[in-house]
């Protein structure tokens, strides 16, 4: 999507961290902590100098109360000066995505030449919240005058007020999680719980591949702890070799329990992990000496009734991101698409894509968008591909594409 001064946008590298399962490997890293890593390694392995960076834009989906800004930290990084402007964004899962299509914008119109773009996502490391009655009594508490006042107050503190509050991975308009809209989807499409541990497997077996002849792990940043014995993690840890359709079919499923078809096996984890990618004009791209892997040719974001089939909506944002870039599906030589879910996948596709997606690898929801536009311009060089497509479903009923192109 060139500016109206014809400046087009090049995806000139990208890394992330490894995409590990919740809990796991990566449980004492905070959002921040992943993002500032990758940042700092985009840095390291393209060997740009700081200065040359004009912005930092990072996704992120579930933030925390304490860094709520953790664009602003990635480029506090040492080797930024203090004065790179940085912000966060929430496009739920396509919120790196965004992060990639803010900075194409801004380095379109001509006010930035270099930025950096990602994601991150530690659900690990979710806020906690007190409930909003004991939220109410500890202010009350605190503004009482005397300590009899306060502990007045705190008199009021039932056991039901202690229970804590997490946020859920529902619709906040509908109440419906993003499990429950993949059993919804399965069964207003007719897909059989086969057909989605079929291309669970897929997933699994694909990146199993990308991984053991490195163009995975290329990408990947391996993670050295700061904590005394804290693991070296140099590879994703959802990725199954051990699985079968066999031993997938004996799960039971987790958000219809009788009638469903939506199992831990097809769908994605709940992941760690963070991504960033470098975008610079071509003119900055040719004077720094950096060769594109690929140019941003044109995107799209479309949005379906919440209430309807929540992760369809990138049936319609595929059609307008072509109809932008001014090419038809039998034009492109790859597609990336996001799998929340076999059965979301399923029912959107018209095609296929290149390594295994999110199910094998996880899904750190702001960091997935990086970790899917470096994927497909890495491989679209290697194949010498001149159109791919990037394709991602969101929370509120969103979709997200993305036309890259070679040359
Ligand atoms: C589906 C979900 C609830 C499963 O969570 P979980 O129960 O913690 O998942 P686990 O990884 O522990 O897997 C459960 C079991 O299935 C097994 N399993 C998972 N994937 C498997 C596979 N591919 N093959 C065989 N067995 C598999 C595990 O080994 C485990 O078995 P065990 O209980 O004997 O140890 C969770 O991953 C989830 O909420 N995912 C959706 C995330 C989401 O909503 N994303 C938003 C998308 S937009």
């Amino acid at each position: 999507m060139p500016g109206l001064n014809g400046r087009r946008v090049a995806i000139v590298a990208g890394v992330r961290t490894p995409f590990t399962k919740a809990g796991t490997l990566l449980k004492d890293a905070r959002a921040v902590d992943l993002a500032r890593y990758a940042g700092r390694e985009l840095l390291e392995r393209t060997n740009l100098d700081g200065h040359e960076v004009d912005e930092v834009i990072f996704g992120q989906v579930v933030p925390s109360a304490l860094v709520p800004n953790v664009g602003r930290e990635v480029s506090l990084l040492p080797q930024f000066p203090k004065e790179i402007p940085a912000y966060s964004l929430n496009r739920a899962c396509a919120s790196a995505n965004q992060a990639i299509t803010a900075a194409q914008d801004q380095i379109a119109l001509g006010n930035a030449n270099v930025i950096i773009a990602g994601g991150t996502e530690a659900l690990s490391d979710i806020p906690i919240l007190a409930s909003r009655r004991l939220a109410d009594i500890l202010v009350e508490a605190s503004k009482a005058k005397s300590l009899a006042g306060r502990i007045k107050t705190f008199a009021k503190i039932r056991p039901r007020d202690l229970v804590p509050v997490s946020p859920a991975i529902a619709e906040p308009s509908t109440g419906e999680s993003m499990g429950q809209s993949a059993e919804k989807m399965a069964k207003e499409n007719h897909i059989s719980r086969e057909a989605q541990d079929r291309w669970a497997l897929r997933s699994h077996t694909l990146a199993a591949k990308g991984t053991a002849d490195g163009r995975l792990t290329a990408e990947i940043v391996p993670w050295l702890s700061t904590r005394p014995g804290g693991p070296i993690v140099q590879q994703d840890n959802g990725i199954r070799t051990d699985t079968s359709l066999e031993q997938m079919a004996k799960l039971k499923p987790v958000f219809d329990r009788r009638y469903g078809s939506v199992t831990a096996a097809n769908s994605s984890p709940l992941t760690d992990g963070a991504s960033a990618v470098l975008l610079m004009s071509e003119e900055a791209a040719r004077t720094l000496g950096y060769e594109p892997l690929t140019f941003i040719r044109s995107y799209a974001v479309a949005a379906v009734d919440p209430g309807w089939q929540l992760l369809q909506a990138p049936i319609f944002a595929v059609p307008t991101a072509l109809e932008r870039a001014g090419i038809q599906w039998k034009d492109l030589g790859l597609i990336e698409l996001h799998e929340a879910f076999a059965s979301q996948v399923l029912s959107n596709l018209q095609g296929f894509a290149v390594m295994g997606g999110s199910i094998a690898i996880g899904h750190p929801f702001g960091a997935t968008g990086g970790r899917i536009v470096t994927t497909l311009s890495n491989e679209m060089k290697r194949r010498d591909v001149q159109f791919g497509l990037i394709s991602v479903c969101a929370q509120g009923g969103m979709g997200f594409a993305m036309v890259l192109e070679r040359r």
